[in-house]
């Protein structure tokens, strides 16, 4: 499954701190539970997208924002671990990095999150001043969506030839901007929910109406994931399940790192979406953001 591409793929979007708490089972308000195990691990959508895309062979820079504290620190030795580049990150002096405390059930994987941000977010100005030079692929969370429009049209600018994909996590005011632009639009579940579609058909095929884009993904949790290429169908695609699911903490993230690993490689959308299933289903069976062992 790996294959390296031709230049760097470029991620932008946060880093954050997560300290993860597995439970036995998911406790009630005002309940005091012993956690099972703890871990402080670097998280964050893109930057989880980006260690997986390492893992994959590819060269990957990533660029966002961080406080100024121990955090910071953690995460930026993660990423040099992972052979991520953070030069152009980033660091807001007195800043408190982002943290988000997790609960990860082991009754069945669900992952709960309360995720705590005050750092500013990432301007086009700021954007303005990374290197565009000889990149592969561009990854854009979504969010900020003015700012974030304006990066997608500097890259479509000054780098024509460079897909780009954003994830539409979360549905944010303004975040239409970001549907024009990018030749693949990576959607969650409660993205398409939060616009009132509980079929991903139906979804995919507004989605696609109101944006330029080539191909538009839908991560479906357990039931898997659905596509429509421009000019095709709606295909689904079940959830590979692996033996046991014991975490599914950034399956999302995972999911999008394979549908952009499978396109980089040239695969047809479709393949792409398998693999990128397959890669989600297994990290759901197995602690952490690991695809390869
Ligand atoms: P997020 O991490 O954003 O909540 P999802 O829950 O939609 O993302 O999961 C992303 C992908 O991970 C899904 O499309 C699916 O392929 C895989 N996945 C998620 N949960 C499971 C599960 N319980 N069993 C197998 N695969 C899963
Ligand atoms: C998982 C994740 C975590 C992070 C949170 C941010 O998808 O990226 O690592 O704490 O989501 O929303």
């Amino acid at each position: 499954m790996r294959g390296r591409s031709a230049g760097p793929v470029l991620g932008v979007g946060i880093a954050v701190l997560d300290l993860v708490y597995e439970v036995a089972v998911y406790p009630a308000e005002d309940d005091e539970v012993r956690a099972l195990a703890m871990r402080r691990v670097r998280g964050g959508n893109v930057t989880n997208s980006l260690a997986v895309l390492s893992q994959l062979g590819h060269d990957c820079r990533w660029v966002g924002i961080l406080g100024d504290d121990p955090a910071a620190d953690l995460i930026l030795a993660d990423l040099a671990d992972q052979g991520i580049h953070a030069r152009e990150a980033m660091r807001v002096p007195g800043g408190t990095t982002p943290t988000s405390s997790i609960l990860l059930s082991r009754g069945g994987g669900s992952r709960t999150i309360v995720h705590f941000r005050d750092l500013p977010e990432l301007s086009a100005d700021d954007f303005g001043r990374v290197s565009l030079d000889g990149l592969a692929w561009v990854h854009f969370e979504g969010r900020n969506p003015l700012e974030t429009a304006r990066m997608i049209r500097r890259v479509r600018e000054e780098a024509p030839d460079v897909p780009i994909s954003v994830e539409l996590e979360k549905s944010r005011p303004g975040i239409e901007a970001l549907l024009h632009g990018p030749q693949l639009l990576l959607a969650s579940r409660a993205f398409a929910r939060a616009g009132g579609r509980e079929d991903p058909g139906d979804f995919l095929e507004d989605l696609l109406v109101r944006s330029d884009a080539r191909l538009c993904v839908v991560a479906w949790g357990a039931d898997g994931a659905a596509f429509l290429a421009r000019g095709g169908q709606v295909q689904r695609v079940p959830a590979y399940v692996p033996t046991r699911v014991v975490d599914t903490l950034g399956a999302g993230d995972v999911f999008n790192a394979g549908v952009i690993h499978g396109l980089l490689q040239g695969r047809p959308a479709a393949e792409a979406v398998v693999q990128a299933v397959k890669l989600a289903g297994l990290k759901c069976g197995h602690p952490g953001i690991v695809v390869e062992r």
